[in-house]
């Protein structure tokens, strides 16, 4: 495991409990709620008292005792009615900082392979803001488990295989009839040229959807032609598959453009070919049931505090679900990835879905070995609170957002009086990064199941809890750095003396546990809160000690040394979270 202060201390506390002869779980301890007491606090011996029917003020000052005899400690206080404060010798400090290319490095894949499952993008409609939450946050804890010592594969688990690809199907059919497509006797080959492109499929699935709301008939050819292309349908195929072709195309660029990379480009076409398998298999098992007609697997509980509806693999027409398109992606995923956790990132409003998934992949067996999370998520609302709309009352596309906080950046920057005399591409450079910084961090600073409005000018401000600011703090520090270099001023050892240094280093030293935290609850904010603590504490910092201009050559390079691993620890929080630090700025 990567070194951890935190760790360390608490083996400390814990010992101290065990030889009072008390369980070491009571020797848990955190970051002070009280700064000005102590650095850190154990508040384990309430509950230890309790549990062994002791007073806990006496316990408390029998662990303090303890605690006074470790050199580590400067300081070890009780208040209230026992919690026990701890301050840490200055030297503990330094010589952990000493040690911090352990703790601030990616760690060798030892702790077992996850699928992270998120993005989610549909064929043939453009991405919106929703797919923006799943992206982001997927990316984001896909990177923090890469760098604590996973074994990630992401997917980006293409929506490819439902309804809406019938919808489009029976639309192009309504338009160009003499496709070869649409001749059952037509024998092949089929054209190489796609019929649609990516913006034809964004105007036509909008109508096609439309049409099959408004008019029943048109529902149904959808539906019958979803079944067709389901079962095999050589000229529905070869029409779908330039549907799948377009819009990867389209969606990858939507991707790069927002940094977000997948393993894998899998859809739930994939798993077709173990549909009809599972289904045989379940039914033969007695799994799933018969149902006036359709296929399910009842998977509520008799401790289901709301009634579980069954999960529906196959519905009276013979078509096959979203629900059932998951279920064999299980099956796919244990068989050919083998993972020991496969996180979905997606919506909260998909909860029962997936709680029906998992019941039913676990009941049939499934899921090996695997554990099964929905990692949900809240939505961006707008100034109203409702999920965000365009001003026309549509869904914002992502393309389109991305260019909105662009442009956004760009206006900020030229307010700063920043850039000014860049060349134009790194003026255009600088304000994708900000603009990206901007709703990224904005995004993963919320803790993923809380809504949160959205608001440009407040997600691109250079003051405030936002990504440009510490992108600013990063590229500060960057420049400081610079100017040592140039100077021929070097970082030397690290000496704390001062309190903002301490609290610095404090600061630093939490890195592993962000990281494990923001893992644990599988929520990027933690990591968030880490970056903007680390970026304030060098601003009081620098604003307190001079560091260029100081004669004591071994202060200064004390200092530079601090500067220099805060910019290492701010620009790691920042890669993990998927957001970029310009060069200058
Ligand atoms: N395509 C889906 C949507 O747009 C999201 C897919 C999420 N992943 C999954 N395995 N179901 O809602």
């Amino acid at each position: 495991m990567r070194p951890s202060l935190l760790t360390d201390l608490t083996a400390k506390v814990r010992a101290a409990f065990v030889a009072e002869g008390l369980d070491p779980a009571f020797g848990r301890v955190q970051i002070s709620d009280r700064p000005e007491l102590g650095q850190f606090q154990s508040n384990g011996a309430l509950a230890a008292a309790k549990a062994a029917k002791m007073n806990p003020l006496s316990l408390a000052s029998q662990i303090q005792t303890r605690l006074e005899t470790d050199e580590w400690f400067s300081n070890v206080s009780i208040t209230g009615p026992g919690f026990i404060n701890i301050k840490l010798m200055d030297w503990v400090l330094a010589q952990a900082l000493a040690a911090s290319d352990a703790i601030l490095a990616p760690a060798a894949a030892t702790r077992g392979k996850v699928v992270v499952d998120f993005g989610g993008p549909n064929v043939a409609k453009a991405m919106h803001v929703g797919h923006l939450r799943s992206s982001i946050i997927g990316d984001a804890l896909q990177r923090h488990l890469k760098f604590a010592g996973f074994d990630t594969k992401s997917d980006v688990h293409l929506g490819d295989w439902g309804k809406p690809m019938g919808m489009l199907i029976t639309e192009v059919k309504l338009r160009r009839p003499e496709l070869p497509y649409f001749d059952p006797a037509f024998t092949g080959p089929y054209p190489v040229e796609p019929p649609v492109t990516m913006e034809d499929l964004e105007t036509l699935y909008p109508i096609a959807a439309a049409a099959s709301k408004a008019d029943p008939v048109r529902d149904e050819e959808a539906r019958t032609a979803t079944a067709e292309l389901q079962q095999g349908r050589a000229g529905y195929r070869a029409l779908w598959r330039h549907f799948i072709d377009v819009s990867i195309a389209g969606i990858k660029r939507e991707f790069a453009s927002l940094g977000v990379y997948f393993d894998l480009w899998k859809g739930e076409a994939d798993v077709d070919p173990l549909i009809g398998p599972m289904l045989t298999d379940l039914k033969a098992r007695g799994i799933a049931e018969l149902d006036d007609g359709a296929l399910i697997v009842r998977v509520g509980e008799p401790s289901d505090k709301k009634e579980m509806p069954p999960l529906m693999l196959v519905k009276r027409d013979g078509g096959v679900l979203y629900e059932t398109t998951d279920v064999a992606t299980i099956i796919d995923r244990v068989k050919s990835l083998d993972p020991d956790l496969v996180l979905y990132v997606v919506d909260q409003r998909q909860h029962e879905h997936f709680e029906k998934v998992f019941r039913g992949a676990i009941k049939a067996g499934y899921a090996g070995k695997a554990v099964l999370e929905h990692v949900g998520f809240g939505t961006m609302n707008g100034a109203d609170g409702k999920p965000f709309k365009t001003r026309a009352g549509g869904v914002l596309k992502l393309y389109d957002l991305i260019e909105m906080a662009k442009a956004e950046a760009e206006k900020r920057l030229v307010e700063a009086g920043i850039g000014a005399d860049y060349p134009p591409e790194e003026r255009a450079t600088v304000a994708r990064q900000v603009g990206l910084a901007a709703i990224k961090f904005a995004d993963l600073s919320n803790y993923r199941l809380t809504n949160y409005i959205f608001d440009l000018e407040r997600f691109t401000k250079f003051e405030g809890k936002t990504g440009p600011y510490l992108q600013y703090a990063a590229v500060r520090v960057k420049s400081l750095l610079r100017k040592a270099m140039e100077e021929q001023a070097r970082p030397g050892a690290i000496a704390i003396t001062a309190a903002e240094e301490r609290d610095l280093a404090l600061a630093i030293l939490r890195f592993p546990d962000a990281l494990e935290e923001t893992i644990k609850v599988r929520a990027p904010n933690v990591m968030c809160d880490y970056a903007y603590t680390l970026a304030q504490r060098f601003s009081s910092f620098y604003a307190a000690h001079h560091i260029m201009s100081e004669s004591d050559t071994a202060l200064r390079a004390s200092r530079l040394a601090l500067a220099a691993l805060t910019l290492r620890a701010l620009e790691t929080a920042l890669e993990l979270l998927g957001i970029e630090v310009p060069e200058r700025m």
